[in-house]
């Protein structure tokens, strides 16, 4: 088989244990732990000067490449284009969306350098699959460098429509780039319906059949791949971790209390101002809930030199302030709000006596704490999902309780419905759910990608 080269800007910490909130590194690592490859990217080193060395270590069936950042990269790459133009810019964010000259030259700049280091470990017959939007120029600029092999690119945010995408000034650059890759690979049917009706208005690319899109003169696979999580693996930890002291003492704390969830990286995307108010409004409309409801949200800041994820942090800790001193009693806190990170082993433990996971972003390319909590429920008695219909995850997973996070007595009503729903109605859905994440699993989700990138090259003629 031929080597897979992955690479990503965040590369997966060695130690699993210890992993942060963010989806791609926890994926990637659980679909490529078993079959191996070199994983490429970003060391999350911060130095004075460039360094010329890429560490190279192996972690199990892993090989590791890594890189450090310059500070001035750091700013313009990581802070600056990537997470200040395209992350709000594909999640519908235009009033946060910044755009500079000097950020997209650093964004090129380290994409350059990231393929220039990549370029003499890659042999003739390597498959590379890039990850999410950091690193849309990189096929380009390993072309240029005269690498002709497979490669593949998938995105892990939503993609925007036509109409927000132009914003951008340089949207034809960053397109035509993306073509450079033989798979384009998006987490949802409307994704890639966004990305083919761009290519076809704006450079009139020509629809060959369902999959294929010849655009800029090269034939490219478009389709979509929901990102998953490692069912099994999931189902079995959370059955250990749900017996696990730290998940009793947090069971022994709520005294009998029903819990409502919240994991996500605090970001502007997640829609936790809404469910702040959400919450408060079960509270306002539901009395019954008062003192006997608590909502814990774990949100570790991410991305905290950025101006907006300055402010969001600020006014969050404002409404949970204002929500807590409102209803808090002697011995009961309606809100626990947590800034830290915890192991995926905790967070399996937490999520399995919660009687709702509550998901509920503005826009997510896909939200694997939506699968993750599914997974993690007792099948006897599990757990209600209240999901947003702007992630990725609501066009699979239907029979969670489905909410428009903008509605907020919506959303305080299918609270109030999933805190008073019937064990047999909450196993059926459950059941359901599990149906499609034991069929999409993370290993279905790699297979199908690669099935697609190992039929690369395409020719206009429609013959691999
Ligand atoms: O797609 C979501 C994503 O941007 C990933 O690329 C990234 O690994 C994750 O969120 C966490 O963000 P960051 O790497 O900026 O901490």
């Amino acid at each position: 088989m031929n080597r897979l080269i992955v690479v990503s800007n965040r590369v997966a910490p060695i130690n699993e244990g210890k992993s942060a909130a963010g989806g791609l590194a926890v994926a990637v690592l659980a679909a490529f732990k078993r079959v191996g490859g070199i994983w490429f990217g970003w060391s999350g080193e911060v130095v004075g000067s460039p360094q010329q060395e890429t560490k190279t270590f192996q972690s199990g069936r892993l090989s590791y490449a890594t890189v450090d950042l310059s500070q001035r990269d750091y700013e313009e790459y990581y802070n600056g284009f990537a997470n200040s133009t395209l992350w709000p810019l594909f999640h519908y964010r235009l009033d946060l969306t910044e755009f500079s000259r000097r950020t997209f030259a650093g964004y090129l700049r380290v994409n350059g350098l990231f393929a220039s280091r990549l370029s003499p470990i890659l042999e003739p017959d390597d498959m590379v699959w890039v990850h999410d939007y950091h690193l849309i120029p990189f096929a380009e600029q390993l072309r240029q460098m005269g690498h002709e092999q497979p490669m593949g690119f998938f995105l892990h945010t939503p993609f925007p429509v036509p109409e927000i995408l132009v914003s951008l000034p340089n949207h034809e650059a960053m397109v035509r780039s993306l073509c450079a890759y033989d798979v384009v690979g998006f987490q949802t049917e409307s994704d890639r319906r966004a990305f083919v009706t761009y290519l076809v208005q704006e450079a009139r690319a020509e629809v060959i059949d369902e999959k294929r899109v010849l655009a800029f003169g090269r034939v490219l696979h478009v389709d979509s791949f929901p990102i998953s999580v490692d069912t099994a693996e999931i189902e079995k930890q959370a059955e250990v971790a749900g017996r696990s002291r730290q998940t009793a003492q947090l069971r022994e704390s709520l005294s009998d209390r029903d819990l409502i969830i919240g994991v996500d990286r605090l970001d502007y995307s997640k829609g936790l101002p809404q469910r702040l108010e959400a919450f408060h409004q079960l509270l306002e409309s539901y009395a019954e809930n008062r003192n006997r409801v608590t909502f814990m949200q774990i949100a570790p800041p991410t991305r905290s030199e950025v101006q907006e994820y300055i402010d969001i942090r600020r006014e969050l800790e404002a409404k949970a302030g204002h929500i807590n001193g409102a209803f808090a009693e002697f011995d009961w806190v309606p809100i626990r709000y947590l800034n830290k990170s915890f192991s995926r082993r905790s967070l399996l433990g937490f999520y399995r006596i919660s009687r709702i996971g509550l998901v509920t972003p503005l826009r997510d390319g896909m939200n694997l704490v939506a699968k993750e909590y599914v997974a993690a429920q007792d099948p006897d008695d599990p757990g209600v999902l209240v999901l947003s219909r702007f992630a990725g995850a609501a066009a699979e997973m239907e029979s969670a309780l489905i909410v428009n996070p903008y509605d907020t007595e919506g959303v305080a009503e299918s609270l109030q419905r999933g805190l008073t729903m019937p064990l047999a109605e909450r196993r059926e859905r459950h059941q359901a759910l599990m149906e499609i994440l034991r069929h999409n699993d993370i290993d279905h989700w790699r297979d199908r990608f690669l099935e697609a990138l190992s039929a690369a090259p395409f020719r206009p003629s429609g013959q691999a």
